[in-house]
This record gives C-alpha cells, sequence and structure tokens, in this order.
C-alpha cells in the first residue's frame, strides 16, 4: 500500500519550502525518470552519429510502441511531438479549408489552440466558430448542448479539449465526437491533461487525431507529447518541420523533424514504469478524490462554487475565489505572484467570466494540508 503525500516528495527534485499545486502546468519530471534521460544522452554522446543513424530509428519507435500500448493504439500509430501545442498545430496546419468551411473550438479551450486555430481560418478563409459553455457547468448534457448550437454541414473540424486546461473539466469526448462525425466533421482531440491523470484509450474517444502531453502527469521530461492517428487520418497530416521522412508516411514524418534531443521521447517508458509503480490507476482515483475533496473545502470556506461537480473532474479542480481578493484579470495575476513571492505556494489563477477561478492540482505528492496552506495565504493577502 503507498502512503501517498508529503513523505513521496523526495521522489521529486521540487524544492521542500514550496507548496507545489500547480503540477497540471508543467508537469515536474521525477528523479528516477530524469536519471534515465541522463542515461540516453550519455549513450547519444558516445556516439552522436552512431546514435542517430543505426540505433535511433529503433529507439523511437520501441518508446513510442510502449505508449502506444499504454493508449490503447497500434504502435505505429502513435508519433513523437514536443507538446500538445506543437500537435494541434501540426493537424491544424495539414488540413485543406476552404472560405465557407467552418472550425469549431469552445470558448473553454485552450487559449493557444484557439489561436493557432484562429490563424488556419484566418489564412484560408474559413471561419471559427465558437461553442460557448456557460461557467460553471453543472452537467455534461450543457457541454454537448454547446457543440450541438454550432455544428452544421458546414463545420470541417471540431477540435475538443478533453479536459479544460482553467476548469478540470473531463469533456464528454465520444458523445461529442459522435455529433460531429454525424455531420460530417473531423475531430481532433486535444489531451494535453489526459495521459496519466485519467484511464485513456485514444480509439474509444472517437478521435480522428489524438494529441497528448506525457510531460504533465505521465512524468516524462519536458518536452514530450505524442500525436495518434490511425487509417486514412494518419496520411492527412505532416509534422510542423517537413524533413527527409516526407512522403513517406506519418511515422517518417514525425519520427525525424530535424537534429533534436530524443532524450525526453526516449524516456517515455521510464515515466509510464514510474507511474504505475506509484499505482497507475490507484494514483489516479487518489489524485481526483484528493483535488475533489480539496475542492469541497475550498467552496466552503469561500461560500463559492467549483467550475464543474466533482464527476466531471479529474485531478485538478476550479473554484471561484471571492471578488474581495480579485475583482479583474490583472488582481488574479497579482494574487498568483503574491502567493508565489511571499508563500512559496505555486497555483494556477485564471478570470474568466466575472470573475477569477483557482485551479488545484493534486499529485501523488500533495496532501490536504498543502490546500489548507493555500487557504490561509489568501485569507492573509491584502491584510
Ligand atoms: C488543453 C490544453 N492544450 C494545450 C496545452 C499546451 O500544452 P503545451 O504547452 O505542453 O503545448 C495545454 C496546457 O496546459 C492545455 O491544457
Amino acid at each position: 500500500m503507498i502512503s501517498y503525500g508529503a513523505s513521496l516528495r523526495s521522489l521529486w527534485p521540487l524544492d521542500p519550502t514550496v507548496t507545489y499545486l500547480n503540477h497540471g502546468g508543467y508537469g515536474a519530471t521525477p528523479h528516477e525518470v530524469l536519471a534515465v534521460q541522463t542515461d540516453w544522452r550519455q549513450r547519444i554522446e558516445k556516439n552522436p552519429t552512431r546514435f542517430m543513424t543505426a540505433e535511433y530509428p529503433a529507439a523511437i519507435r520501441h518508446a513510442a510502441g510502449v505508449l502506444a500500448g499504454y493508449v490503447g493504439a497500434a504502435p505505429d500509430d502513435v508519433v513523437f511531438i514536443d507538446n500538445a501545442t506543437s500537435g494541434c498545430n501540426a493537424v491544424l496546419r495539414s488540413l485543406d479549408f476552404r472560405p465557407g468551411d467552418e472550425i469549431l473550438i469552445a470558448n473553454l479551450a485552450y487559449g493557444a489552440i484557439i489561436k493557432a486555430a484562429r490563424y488556419v481560418a484566418d489564412r484560408t478563409g474559413a471561419t471559427l466558430m465558437i461553442a460557448e459553455l456557460p461557467l460553471p457547468v453543472s452537467h455534461e448534457d450543457d457541454v454537448v448542448a454547446a457543440f450541438a448550437a454550432r455544428l452544421s454541414d458546414r463545420t470541417r473540424l471540431v477540435v475538443l479539449d478533453h479536459i479544460f486546461s482553467p476548469t478540470g473539466l473531463v469533456v464528454p469526448v465520444r458523445r461529442l465526437s459522435d455529433a460531429a462525425h454525424a455531420v460530417g466533421a473531423r475531430v481532433l482531440i486535444d489531451g494535453a491533461h489526459v495521459p496519466g491523470n485519467l484511464a485513456l484509450n485514444v480509439i474509444e474517444t472517437g478521435a480522428d487525431w489524438y494529441v497528448g502531453n506525457c510531460h504533465k502527469w505521465l512524468f516524462a521530461p519536458r518536452a514530450c507529447g505524442f500525436l495518434w492517428a490511425t487509417g486514412a487520418a494518419r496520411e492527412a497530416i505532416h509534422p510542423l518541420a517537413i524533413s527527409h521522412g516526407y512522403g513517406q508516411g506519418m511515422t517518417a514524418e514525425f519520427d525525424w523533424t530535424g537534429t533534436r534531443d530524443p532524450s525526453t521521447f526516449l524516456s517515455v517508458p521510464a515515466g509510464i514504469a514510474f507511474h504505475d509503480r506509484l499505482g497507475g490507476p490507484a494514483l489516479m482515483t487518489r489524485n481526483t478524490g484528493l483535488a475533489s475533496e480539496a475542492a469541497r473545502r475550498l467552496v466552503s470556506l469561500w461560500n463559492t462554487e467549483v467550475a464543474a461537480p466533482p464527476g466531471m473532474c479529474a485531478a485538478m479542480a476550479a473554484i471561484r475565489l471571492p471578488l474581495e481578493y480579485a475583482s479583474t484579470a490583472a488582481d488574479a495575476v497579482a494574487l498568483r505572484t503574491w502567493l508565489s513571492e511571499h508563500h512559496k505556494i505555486e497555483v494556477a489563477l485564471s478570470f474568466q467570466g466575472d470573475a477569477a477561478w483557482v485551479r488545484i492540482a493534486a499529485q501523488a505528492y500533495n496532501e490536504p494540508t498543502d490546500y489548507d496552506t493555500l487557504a490561509g495565504a489568501i485569507a492573509a493577502y491584502g491584510r
């Protein structure tokens, strides 16, 4: 039986004096996985030419195969990318859009990906449509209804966040994929926060393309993400950097996008093994429970509300902050900075609708008192 909480902190290089409640932001890589990455780097440096020409092709395919097994995919349907941003861009920028076509994305989607979709729409004459979700969201039907209201026979691509970043809301992606396909649209799922946070089978999501990060919740070193596609969808996409593999299929194109440090990708099996040793599914259940219980306590303390009910979240939850602490976006930034600088608390704070929302995350090294520390610091703010 694993004893989660502060006793596990030494497995990470995290500063022990910091209250780290933002695992979702950039991930945090355990010592053990960093050591595996160092081993890969040393192996590469012994003979870079030999490694890149003779060893790399099989090594990258092996790592992709392990990851594919973890996400329920065939080995050659998974390729590595630097991060979710580049994976979503690769799909968006590979597809042909024409004036009159529509790309649909939610108002609560990750801002950078909304911008990428806007860029593609601007360059092709397509129209960017926004599904307007309410905040808070009280039921998954609200999410489905918001997308359904904007779907039409002009919709060519629906971009679905599997977990919305600032709210932690888990989106009913299968229902939405089916609805999109019913009108003839294709589906890109942005699962930046999913691997290691929520059980994932990419095929069951119904996506045409699935993008995920391994550096957030799967304990891989930064920068490390993946892109999944199968059948015709594989042939439709290209990496942002076209290189030697052009025209030879998805794996050849994405496995070599120019010289880079592949040690992050090659360390993914170590990240998965670490996750498994910390409990795998049990870790995810524990983290989800911790986040939801902490959210419940903060809501009752602040007398506010959560952005989404506990049953719709994984290891992150967003709680509305009383207006007395932050009534503008600038206030929210000021509070986040103050928490970091004066209390060594790292937590995500966003301003959405007309309120600031505190997004907490729960990882193996967190425990309930971490969120009490946050509550205590915020109570002292401005005094
Ligand atoms: C839904 C979503 N997409 C994309 C990203 C960007 O991830 P990255 O910076 O690793 O590309 C994030 C980051 O939190 C996210 O939540």
